[in-house]
This record gives C-alpha cells, sequence and structure tokens, in this order.
C-alpha cells in the first residue's frame, strides 16, 4: 500500500514537537475530548431520525447550543462548524444589504474582509495606533471610532477585532457605548478571546460582558475544542436573528460534524467546571516567569508593564516574546525553539514570536517554554557579532480606491512587485498567519508595502499574493472599476 501521507506527516510532526504554543487549544493532550476520544467512529454519525439538525435544531443540538448560551449569557448562540471565518462573513452579511457602508479595524482578519467582497460592502477603516518602541499595533482609538462614525452617519455596522492576535485590547464596553450611541450594529470578532469569560479576575472583561451585538469565538484557538469548532453570539435586538439563521444555513455544509459539534460542547463544559481554577493556575506561573525574564532585559510582554505604557489592556494567557535588540527576528526565534528544543509556537513575525497558553497547558510547558528562552538569550547575548536591530514600521495607510468587490471581479493580471507600485490590487497580499491583510482588492499598492513585503519574504515569512516569482496580481483597466 502507498503510506497514508497525512497520517504520516501528522505523526512526523508529533515526533519533532514536545510541547506545543499553538492551536487547537486542547494541545492533543488526553482526555480532553471526553469519552469521544476512545471511539471516534461509533461518534461520527449523521442528520438522521432523532439526531436534530444543526440548520433546524429541534432536538439534542438545540439543547447543547441552548446551554452554550446560558454559560455566556447570549440572547442566543450558534455552534458554527466551518470555523470563526464562517461566522463572521455569515454576521455581516445578515445584517448589512449589498452596497451598504461598514466601518472595520483596518488590521482584522481577511474573512471580514471576503465578507465585503461577498456582500458588496463599501469599506471605511479605522487604523489601529502604532507603538513604534514596540513595533507593535496598540489598539484602535476610540476617539477616532465616535469621530469616524460622527462624520460618516450612514455606516450600518462596525466590526472590531478584540483581542487580537497579539492579545492587545481596548476598552470594549467604552466602544459599544460609542457604536450604540450612534444607533449602529458592533460585531466583535473574539476569535482570540472565548476563554477570557472564564477567568474573570485576572483576564480582561469578555466582549460578551461588553454588551456588543455580535460576539464571534474560535472556541478551537483558546479552549480545549477539536480545530474549526466555534461559537457566534447574539446579544440584542439590534440583530435579526432570522438573517443570521438564514445566513449560516447558506454558507455552512450541510454535514456538520457531530464530533466536532460534541467537541464544542465540551469545551465549554470543560471550561466551566475547570476554567477558572487551570486558567489563574497558568497566569500565575506565566506572569512570575515573565516578569523574572523581563529582569534579564528580554522583551516579553506583560500586562502591567503594557499598562504603564499606555495600553488598555493585554490578554495574559499571550506568550509574545522578542529578541530584536539581539537583531534575532522573531521567525529566528520560533525557529530556534522548534529545532533545537522541540518546542512549537503559534506564529512569528519580523519582531515577535507568539504562542498561546491554555487552560490545558501544565505548568510545566510553560517553565519549558521560559527556561529556552532564558537559555536562548543567554547564549545569544554571548555572541560577538551583533546583528542589525530590527525595525518595524507601522501598516503603510493605502489609498482606496474603489468598491472591494469591483476590484475583486475586475480584469487582471500578473506583475513584477516593483512593477505594481501605483497599480490597483486585485488580491489580497497577506502574510499568513496571521491572516492580517497588508493590501486588500481595491486599494493601491505603494512602495512601503512592497519594500516590507521583501523583507519579510527575505526573513520566510509567508506571504498569501504574491506568487514564487514575485509577482502579484493588479486589475488590468482602471475602466472596470
Ligand atoms: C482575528 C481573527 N479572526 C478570525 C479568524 C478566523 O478564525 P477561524 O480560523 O476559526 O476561521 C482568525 C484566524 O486566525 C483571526 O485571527
Amino acid at each position: 500500500m502507498e503510506k497514508l501521507n497525512i497520517i504520516s506527516g501528522i505523526k512526523q510532526y508529533r515526533s519533532e514537537v514536545d510541547t506545543n504554543f499553538h492551536m487547537p487549544g486542547h494541545k492533543g493532550k488526553d482526555n480532553i475530548l471526553g469519552e469521544m476520544s476512545e471511539n471516534l467512529n461509533f461518534y461520527d454519525i449523521t442528520e438522521t431520525l432523532g439526531t436534530d439538525n444543526l440548520h433546524y435544531p429541534t432536538g439534542f443540538l438545540k439543547d447543547a447550543m441552548t446551554y452554550i448560551s446560558k454559560v455566556y449569557g447570549s440572547k442566543k448562540s450558534y455552534m458554527v462548524v466551518n470555523g470563526t471565518s464562517c461566522g463572521i462573513i455569515s454576521a455581516i452579511m445578515a445584517c448589512t444589504n449589498p452596497g451598504d457602508k461598514i466601518l472595520v479595524q483596518r488590521d482584522c482578519h481577511k474573512s471580514v474582509y471576503n465578507a465585503c467582497i461577498l456582500g458588496d460592502l463599501k469599506l471605511f477603516y479605522l487604523y489601529p495606533e502604532f507603538n513604534k518602541k514596540y513595533g507593535l499595533n496598540f489598539s484602535i482609538s476610540l476617539d477616532k471610532l465616535d469621530q469616524m462614525l460622527t462624520d460618516n452617519q450612514d455606516i450600518k455596522m462596525v466590526v472590531l477585532t478584540y483581542p487580537t492576535f497579539y492579545g492587545i485590547c481596548f476598552d470594549v464596553k467604552k466602544a459599544v457605548e460609542i457604536v450604540h450611541k450612534h444607533g449602529k450594529i458592533l460585531m466583535i470578532d473574539e476569535a482570540h478571546g472565548s476563554h477570557l469569560h472564564f477567568c474573570k479576575e485576572l483576564l480582561p472583561p469578555s466582549a460578551e460582558s461588553s454588551g456588543a451585538d455580535i460576539v464571534t469565538q474560535s472556541t478551537h484557538k483558546t479552549m480545549p475544542c477539536l480545530t474549526q469548532g466555534s461559537i457566534l453570539h447574539i446579544f440584542s435586538d439590534r440583530v435579526n436573528v432570522n438573517n443570521i439563521d438564514t445566513m449560516l444555513r447558506m454558507l455552512q455544509t450541510t454535514s456538520p460534524s457531530y464530533i466536532l459539534m460534541a467537541s464544542i460542547e465540551n469545551a465549554v463544559h470543560w471550561m466551566d467546571e475547570h476554567g477558572e481554577e487551570r486558567l489563574k493556575r497558568n497566569i500565575e506561573v506565566f506572569k512570575r516567569r515573565t516578569l523574572e525574564l523581563r529582569n534579564l532585559g528580554i522583551n516579553v510582554l506583560e500586562d502591567d508593564f503594557l499598562i504603564s505604557e499606555g495600553l488598555y489592556d493585554f490578554d495574559a494567557t499571550r506568550a509574545v516574546i522578542s529578541m530584536s535588540e539581539l537583531g534575532i527576528t522573531g521567525t529566528e526565534l520560533q525557529d530556534i525553539l522548534r529545532y533545537k528544543y522541540k518546542i512549537q509556537m503559534e506564529f512569528a513575525d519580523l519582531q515577535y514570536t507568539v504562542g498561546y497558553v491554555t487552560a490545558t497547558d501544565e505548568p510545566e510547558d510553560i517553565d519549558r517554554l521560559f527556561d529556552a528562552v532564558k537559555e536562548i538569550y543567554i547564549e545569544e547575548s554571548k555572541s560577538k557579532e551583533k546583528r542589525e536591530i530590527i525595525q518595524i514600521e507601522a501598516f503603510p495607510q493605502l489609498q482606496h480606491e474603489r468598491k472591494m468587490r469591483k476590484a475583486f471581479y475586475a480584469e487582471n493580471t500578473l506583475l513584477n512587485m516593483d512593477d505594481a507600485i501605483g497599480k490597483t490590487a486585485a488580491e489580497f497580499i497577506i502574510p499568513y498567519p496571521p491572516g492580517i491583510p497588508l493590501v486588500c482588492p481595491g486599494e493601491i499598492i505603494v512602495q512601503d508595502t512592497i519594500d516590507y513585503v521583501k523583507v519579510m519574504l527575505e526573513n520566510g515569512i509567508n506571504v498569501n499574493g504574491v506568487n514564487k516569482n514575485n509577482q502579484v496580481r493588479v486589475v488590468k483597466w482602471k475602466e472596470d472599476l
């Protein structure tokens, strides 16, 4: 028999990694999936007599969603089996009509932009405030949010990311107040924050507690759930629930996995029972070790420190580590952790490597990471050969040519990156992960962006939308728009 490629690949990967700080949040630990782990075949059923229907639930799937809604305190909660990407697209398309205006945080996930293409929406951008000292998008300015909604009263909906991939949080309650003062719908993309609800004492407030109208969560990222498992919560009467039902029916598979749905419910149960105690324990270890490393001069982000630097709040389960002052990029640090220490992080950019600590980690896992980081830092500090310090620049603010959908469907052509400067992008250019577009269809490509893409490629960062010949896709005829 030919070898089973995927099974072999997974086994190979597992043999190379001892400790992981990446998704899914169950971290491959035993017993987290409950009795299902013992016999997956038994639990893999489909819609038939007595097994309910995700699209028109009346039985045990409905009961599971009612339970989830009770735990999170929502008006209605949906299990989403196609990831938060699908929850986001469904919610945006359910709340808008083609041609409507939408205000989005510019560093939002690509699924928000995909919804705008599919729904033919006109975009307004709220750029995050870049902190040059840390080479990091700190957060959005709520005064600017207020101003933009005052200046553009026909905006229908606002979409904000909370927390970001890096754990950055703004004052979510105040954001809700502002958006509701203007009578608009606020959706919070809380893909990275489904755990916040379970440790109110030590973590930033959850979006569910803020009064936001819609909250989307990747249960699989920060909770012990199988990959793709997500939840969409509705909290207010501003949202037309019937439209959400319809969109989810249109965009989700008609054959949802019962194993996946059971794992979403299991994850909520597990967190409700153990989340607070486990998160508190892990955050305590994580914080103690972070302070120890910070005392040695290592740049590990920490909540109290960031707040003293002007950030509103930070999710203390996010390991965001940089050795850029030693001339080591985030991707290089990620590689050293992986190939020398068998520790896999979630992702890396030019400056930082980022990992997730979840409730399922053990204190020893956190110690392994911090011991390794400390050893690398001490070793690299001795190096005579000091390399150039890496400087990260703010997101280039691009001129938005016309509607995104028109650019996406316009006739296009491939151009060498340098020749594409000044042209209108036909496709996204996205460093992946984290999946935040540097360039969106309809935006004019500028020199700064191309320079930035080149540095990323040189540093081994995956950039979707740039082919192996360093070409990007641009709109061919402007008249098309
Ligand atoms: C901020 C943000 N929103 C949404 C998503 C999409 O989530 P999912 O992978 O569950 O579709 C991601 C994925 O990385 C993300 O980072």
